[in-house]
């Protein structure tokens, strides 16, 4: 990988120290590194011995910069390929999720244009502390990366989760994140989850899909660079981070959504969609009222995956997913001609299987030229071999 420029904000924690070594295994590697110190991280590594492993100047003051000609703080929050903050302390996390800008690396982290990474590190009982979760849970929402903290004993005597990954995690989490991959440019647009169909304002249809290996297939797209259009359901997994997150809860809006996301240079459709929702949605709760059973009237749903294929934007490459129960190869290839995809991965979802809210998946790969039969595989691994295969069919 071409050298990147990181810049490295170092806060004021015990972890300090390890940020000395990131600083050398990133430039082993052909990096670069600006550092900057917070008033608290001098209290634990010195800007010397910082500026002398990086080999660059040290920024430590807000004013400084001000009244400095040769860069402002606005400037400097903006020439690196991506900002990391480690250690990432309690106090840091709270005022990024704040917006807090009161000294120079939270202006910088405010003043960005570029992705950021933090390394949190802290006592386990301050991670474990709900502000630290709810700043954690904001900071995902702005899709701020993380890396760690991992589990272990920590330098004031207790054990738990709130160690600062180490350098070569770190490293890798940077990589990973600077990685320029072959989708780069590239605009995905990922459909996942269940969709839920009102009936009355507290009760839907809805199905057992748990959003899974969609979120999985996004994320692999993301690793290889893509920018993601994730329109999902209400799944049960949590969306991955980074990408541009459109949630919806029925069929009708999901094709709002993917309709409003296109053009995009490839599609996949792994939502478990209703293919029908109540004619009329009751408007109240509908009631026991003694007089027999309510009737309930159904209208069809649109086929999402067939309007976009019959559309005018229909991307160069569109996966269509078949969850079937028997004849798997044979309906999913009918399947593929009727909405008029390039690819279809077919499952089989009987409840034997497991596949259905489960962490494994048996896939068979439908396009024009037949079937491929992929072995029963991790929804990671069979994300991460279709977002591949995406990638080799975009060129
Ligand atoms: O017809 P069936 O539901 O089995 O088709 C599955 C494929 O079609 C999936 O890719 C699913 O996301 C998509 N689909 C859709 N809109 C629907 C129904 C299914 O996009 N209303």
């Amino acid at each position: 990988m071409a050298g990147k420029k990181i810049l490295l904000i170092i806060g004021g924690g015990i972890a300090a120290f390890k940020s000395l070594d990131l600083i050398r295994r990133l430039r082993e590697r052909g990096h670069s590194v600006t550092p900057v110190l917070t008033k608290a991280a001098t209290e634990f590594v010195t800007p010397l011995s910082v500026s002398a492993l990086a080999g660059e100047k040290v920024y430590q003051d807000l004013f400084d910069l001000n009244d400095e000609a040769e860069m402002g703080h606005i400037e400097l929050s903006r020439a690196a390929d991506l900002v990391v903050v480690a250690p990432a302390t309690a106090d840091l996390m709270g005022k990024m999720a704040a917006g807090l800008a009161n000294d120079l690396a939270s202006t910088l982290l405010m003043a960005t244009d570029k992705r950021v990474l933090i390394a949190p590190s802290m006592n386990v009982r301050m991670w474990e502390h709900a502000a630290t979760q709810r700043n954690l849970a904001t900071l995902h929402e702005d899709g701020i990366l993380t890396c760690g903290p991992n589990e272990g004993d920590m330098a004031c005597g207790e054990f738990g989760f709130g160690r600062m990954a180490e350098p070569m995690e770190i490293v890798g989490a940077i990589e990973a994140a600077v990685n320029d991959g072959p989708l780069k440019g590239r605009h995905v647009l990922v459909t996942s989850g269940p969709t839920h169909e009102p009936i009355d304002p507290v009760r839907y249809i809805a199905n057992r899909s748990s959003g899974a290996q969609g979120a999985a297939i996004a994320r692999a797209l993301l690793s290889l660079g893509a920018e993601v259009t994730f329109v999902t359901g209400p799944a049960d997994v949590v969306a991955p981070m980074r990408v541009n997150l459109v949630a919806v809860q029925t069929a009708q809006q999901m094709l709002e959504a993917v309709n409003a996301a296109l053009p995009a240079d490839a599609a996949v459709f792994a939502a478990a969609v209703a293919d029908w929702r109540m004619e009329h949605a009751a408007d109240q709760k509908i009631k026991k009222d003694g007089n027999g059973l309510p009737v309930l009237a159904f209208a069809e749903n649109p086929d999402i995956l067939a309007t976009v294929c019959a559309g005018t934007q229909k991307p160069k490459l569109v996966v269509g997913f078949a969850a079937e129960t028997q004849n798997v190869v044979e309906n999913a290839t009918a399947k593929r001609k009727r909405k008029g995809c390039d690819w279809i991965v077919a499952n089989d979802v009987s409840p034997s299987t497991g596949i259905m809210g489960g962490s494994e998946n048996d896939v068979t790969l439908i396009s024009k030229d037949g079937a491929e039969d992929w072995p029963r595989m991790g929804k990671d691994q069979v994300a991460q071999r279709l977002a591949e295969k995406i990638a080799e069919a975009l060129g």
